[in-house]
């Protein structure tokens, strides 16, 4: 099929590279005219795994850019809309520029489209797209809007997109049913995962994904809802370790515990310094506007939203109780970004920690593998970017590790141990053994488990029954 997909950010790269290994003939629009070039140029402009072998295999041939809207929609059967729809003031999704594509659409109707919004839009934007390509004198007959959430995180958005746990598609016409169940065909039937040249298969994958055909407002909803209840998972067993700090249990067993019920599942159940990033924290916020408007009022997202900024301050209070003064301070930073496997610092909680610890007066010595570029543009010049975790916590008085990359995960301690000024290690990510930590001479501190010194070990027998950051 001749796909269209209008912005260029994760999800419109994302799509476009995996629609084109489907076999699609995909053009990506985008109107940064930089970014183009660099793309055209053989540039990946996000760290993104399989990304740039999908480019190498198809720009030029199945993939091709262009700034070009009007043209792009009148060589395309399907118009796929994932530009950015950012926060506004009031909370709400900023939809100006879902509107300004849509305009742009009706005059470019040389015949039947499906125009699809894949950005995450709040319930009713289906119907808004409807009325504005009508409102510009298209046929009603020239087109059909749709809804196609996209599901993919970041780091690992091509494997989301190819070995997707679902597929939805919101339709009210049942005319574009047919248009788009081709379009996914190559994974519905499974014939993408037989070709020797297929990105590899992850664990877990259901093979062939469940293709889910509801109503567009349904599944505007399924996106909105379905951010909303993992950032409540979040927060859930964010406040479950403050418990678990309080009273000396470990967080960890009691994710495994409650994870292995099937209806709970262990995945997002992992404790940390709270989400961040370009999604939840915008989507929570829109779902949450989405909900006032139409006369609900869900606290529940308040409160999730809540546990989240607390978890940062609990983090930093854990940090002054490690550490007592923080004025003169020099910590080593792991991880800048808003999670492991990515480049990215939109909302991040480890820049946020950062820019609070510089202002109590610590100095930063920092070190992200895909993250500095980007890091350097938003925090002050007098963090120090290290070219490796053991450059970075030279001479430092303490250890922070704020994202979950697996080079964190695998550090020769040793060598750590042997080149901080104090072996103190704070892991708001919990990549460690609190035990082990204590036995290589570190102190070391986590989310939801006590405390693990060289002298005083952690164990069931001699948990003190309080919390972390009081001890
Ligand atoms: C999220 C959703 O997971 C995707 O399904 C969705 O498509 C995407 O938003 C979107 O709306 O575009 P993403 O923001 O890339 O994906 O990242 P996640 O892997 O979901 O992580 C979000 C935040 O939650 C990160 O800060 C991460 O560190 C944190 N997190 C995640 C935890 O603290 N604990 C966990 O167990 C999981």
């Amino acid at each position: 099929m001749r796909v269209a997909v209008v912005g260029s950010g994760y999800v419109g790269l994302v799509a476009g590279a995996c629609f084109a290994d489907l076999g699609h003939t995909v053009l990506l629009v985008d109107n940064d005219q930089q970014k183009l070039a660099a793309l055209k140029g053989g540039q990946v402009p996000i760290h993104e795994k399989f990304l740039p072998e999908l480019l190498d295999r198809h720009r030029g041939q199945r993939l091709r850019f262009s700034e070009d809207l009007h043209a792009a929609v009148l060589e395309s059967d399907v118009v796929f809309i994932a530009v950015g729809t950012p926060t506004t003031e009031q909370g709400e999704a900023d939809l100006s520029y879902v509107e300004s594509v849509a305009t742009s659409i009706p005059s470019a109707l040389n015949g039947y489209k499906v125009i699809v919004e894949k950005s995450t839009v709040p319930v009713y934007t289906s119907e808004w797209i409807r009325k504005i390509i009508l409102r510009h004198a298209a046929d009603p007959d020239s087109f059909d809007v749709a809804s196609n959430p996209e599901f993919l995180r970041e780091g690992s958005g091509v494997t989301d997109f190819l070995f997707p746990d679902r597929i939805v598609i919101g339709v009210d016409d049942e005319r574009c049913v047919s248009v788009l169940r081709t379009l996914y065909a190559p994974l519905t039937d499974g014939s993408y995962y037989q070709r020797g040249d297929a990105i590899p298969r992850p664990d877990r994958a259901q093979i062939p994904p469940p293709l889910i055909v509801t109503s567009t407002k349904s599944a505007e909803l399924i996106k909105h809802a379905s951010n909303a209840f993992l950032a409540m998972k979040i927060s859930f067993i964010n406040a479950v370790a403050s418990i678990c700090e309080a009273v000396g249990a470990d967080v960890q067993q009691v994710c495994q515990g409650i994870g292995s019920d099937r209806r709970i599942g262990h995945r997002f159940l992992n404790p940390g310094i709270g989400y961040g990033g370009s999604c939840f924290p915008k989507d929570l916020k829109a779902f949450r506007a989405v909900a006032r408007e139409c006369g609900y009022d869900f606290r529940l997202l308040d409160e999730v939203m809540h546990i989240n900024e607390e978890q940062r301050q609990r983090f930093l209070r854990k940090v002054r109780s490690a550490l007592w003064t923080l004025r003169g301070k020099r910590l080593a930073v792991l991880g800048l970004a808003f999670k492991g496997g990515t480049d990215d610092i939109r909302e991040s909680p480890a820049i946020m920690l950062v820019e609070t610890l510089l202002q109590e007066g610590c100095s930063i010595s920092a070190y992200d593998p895909a993250a500095e570029v980007r890091a350097r543009e938003v925090l002050p010049a007098s963090v120090q970017f290290a070219e490796n975790p053991y450059a970075a916590v030279r001479d430092a008085d303490a250890l922070l590790i704020l994202t979950e990359w697996d080079e964190f995960a695998a550090l020769d301690l040793e060598r750590v141990h042997g080149a901080m000024k104090y072996p103190i290690v704070i892991d708001g990510r919990n990549l460690y053994d609190p035990e082990s930590m204590a036995e290589q001479g570190f102190t070391y501190y986590s989310i939801g488990r006590s405390a693990a010194t060289p002298e005083v070990r952690s164990s069931p027998s001699n948990v003190p029954p309080r919390a972390v950051e009081n001890s």
